[in-house]
């Protein structure tokens, strides 16, 4: 256990808007700052940070909490571990007997495994075992030095040069397992998952080795390998050589489809390159990389599957935000392929002059109706207007629907009178959502999303937030609160681990501040207060109000039916004549 004295201390010193603001791009608004959140997509931002209560809470995904729920989160690490991070970046040192945490000491392991067996695999490329990897690598147009630079490896090709050379390491066999890259057969041992293959270690922001890619030299087994998921990597979180391209200096980044790709723009001299890791884009992928520039240009392939490829990523992005950039690439298979071909010069010139998305949309449009018929014509024109009615840019839309027009010689005025149609169709839908959601402020309706107890009970639900409330602005009623209920007592389940972890603190005159209840609540129960605390409901906090409240809670509990009393076992039958008789009292 970490003491609370320290988590006091480390939160005097970090301010929320610092750690937060390395992630999130922050604007003032008044005494708080809002951006858009990094834990759902969204256009318009509804993710604020409290300065005063040094707390975030997120009015469209309901996510919040303090700084330490901020880091588990977006860095997707346990409490020990952010709070280490935290203590990290602001310079304290944590205090020893606090890393009795199981699950981080196993990241810990597993990161140093993995760090080890880079470290193995690039020894025996540049050695002997490795021999014919670098002549392949070389034959392919690498270099040494980026060979070295991405410290490229080769795993031997047979079943246990990694897992001895561990052992000699000293690391368990349990260890090994869990970082993936050694796995158990059927008669117990361990055996190399990688054999003969060349490596493509993935590197995370923070620099530690969280995973390998494999690829085969000849046609044995599939052409790539990739780490399943481990405690330190969750490939749908991850891309590749984003630890190099975060700090260039280029204005936007790279997508590429493959690690080769990858490297051989890096080589090339764009250091803004990154790739999936056999996977296609995810949305988290998509939102990390919004965190770094707001235009991408998207590399893919140039085969059907990679223009797929493409498309499915220009969705994807337009979801979070992010503008792309199609890069079509001629007469070559891949950019590796067109680099090794033309060279970096024309590379440039491509990324200069690469198509935008909404241009490739239409050229896919073209393609798809024989646009010199007349049905062809009116299909195309359909889509098409479904495609503009999305720019909200009046002049872009302007631009490709006056082209347009002219190219299938229709009049644009035709096209936009069908434009301004779709659009107002969307206004009704949208307006009459909005119409149904005033009935709760915003963030009931965040909170309560996920929460079928909440909205079930709501009546109940929102007696119980308002005492939460009161009780943190007022500790001192805790006791008053005590002699007439018990939080155990509260409706809802989230409501009531809330309620009970509160007094308990409140009782043992250990501090209820966000921060310090980040440790031992539950990550719905640490989101469900941040709403609490973020709606500010409570102006002056009266023992009235209280009283009410408890009023409303105790007509649940008196209204217990008399079929609810004979579903009840013989402990839940004692706890409610326990509390009928305190009542009497
Ligand atoms: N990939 C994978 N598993 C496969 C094939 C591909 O995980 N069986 C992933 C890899 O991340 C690879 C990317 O998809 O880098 C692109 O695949 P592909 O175009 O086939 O490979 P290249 O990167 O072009 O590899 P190479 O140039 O070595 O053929
Ligand atoms: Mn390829």
């Amino acid at each position: 256990m970490i003491p609370d004295s320290f988590i006091q201390e480390l939160k005097a010193s970090c301010d929320i808007e610092d750690v937060v603001s390395a992630y999130v791009k922050l604007t003032r608004k008044g005494k708080n700052l809002v951006g858009l959140c990094p834990f759902h997509s969204e256009k318009t931002g509804s993710f604020f940070v409290y300065p005063q209560t040094q707390s975030f809470y997120c009015f469209g995904c309901g996510a919040g909490g303090d700084t330490i729920t901020f880091l588990r989160r977006i860095e997707n690490l346990e409490y020990v571990e952010a709070v280490k991070l935290l203590a990290q970046k602001a310079g304290i040192p944590v205090p020893e007997d606090s890393m009795d945490n199981s699950g981080a000491r196993l990241k810990a392991r597993t990161l140093e495994i993995n760090r080890e067996t880079a470290r193995f695999y690039h020894q025996c490329l540049i050695s002997e075992p490795g021999k014919d990897a670098y002549r392949y690598l070389i034959e392919r147009g690498r270099t040494p030095k980026i060979i070295r630079r991405f410290g490229l490896g080769y795993a031997p090709d047979d079943w246990n040069s990694l897992v001895d050379h561990l052992k000699g390491k000293g690391f368990r066999e349990e260890e090994m397992v869990a970082s993936g890259i050694c796995a158990r057969s059927k008669n117990g041992g361990l055996y190399d998952r990688f054999r003969g293959r060349v490596i493509f270690p993935i590197i995370d922001l923070r620099g530690n080795v969280v995973a390998f890619g494999g690829r085969a030299m000849g046609d044995r087994g599939p052409k790539y390998l990739n780490s399943s998921d481990t405690p330190v990597f969750k490939k749908s979180k991850n891309l590749f050589a984003l630890n190099f391209a975060k700090a260039s200096k280029a204005p936007n980044l790279i997508l590429a489809e493959g690690y080769m790709d990858v490297i051989a723009i890096h080589q090339a001299g764009f250091d803004n390159a990154v790739a999936t890791l056999g996977t296609s884009l995810t949305e988290e992928q998509a939102r990390i990389i919004a965190q770094y520039t707001d235009t991408i240009i998207i590399a893919y392939d140039s085969d059907n599957a990679g223009q797929a490829a493409t498309k499915r990523a220009i969705n994807i992005f337009s979801e979070v935000g992010v503008k792309v950039n199609v890069l079509t690439i001629p007469d070559a298979k891949d950019p590796d392929e067109y680099l090794k071909k033309f060279g970096p010069e024309r590379f440039q010139l491509l990324l200069e002059g690469c198509t935008n998305a909404l241009e490739f949309e239409i050229t896919k449009l073209r393609k798809k109706y024989d646009t010199e018929t007349a049905d062809g014509k009116v299909g195309f024109l359909k889509d098409f207007a479904r495609l503009m009615a999305d720019i909200r840019n009046p002049l872009e839309r302007e631009v490709y629907l006056t082209r347009t027009a002219e190219e299938l010689g229709v009049s644009p005025a035709a096209i936009t009178a069908q434009i301004t149609s779709i659009q107002q169709g969307r206004k009704r839908v949208q307006a009459k959502k909005e119409k149904n959601d005033t009935s709760i402020y915003i963030g009931d309706i965040a909170a309560g999303r996920k929460d079928l107890d909440r909205r079930r009970n709501l009546k109940y639900a929102v007696a119980e937030e308002r005492i939460i409330e009161i009780l943190i602005k007022n500790p001192d009623y805790v006791p008053y609160f005590l002699q007439n209920m018990k939080p155990e007592d509260f409706v809802t389940e989230i409501n009531r681990e809330i309620a009970v972890l509160l007094c308990e603190r409140i009782q043992t005159h250990r501090s209820v501040e966000p921060m310090a209840l980040s440790g031992e609540l539950s990550g719905e129960a640490m989101d469900r207060l941040s709403a609490i605390l973020a709606s500010e409901t409570i102006q002056r906090a009266e023992r009235s109000q209280l009283d009410e409240y408890m009023a409303i809670l105790k007509e649940h509990n008196n209204a217990k039916s008399e079929q609810d009393i004979a579903k009840m076992d013989p402990d839940e039958f004692k706890h409610y004549v326990d509390s009928l008789t305190a009542k009497k009292k």
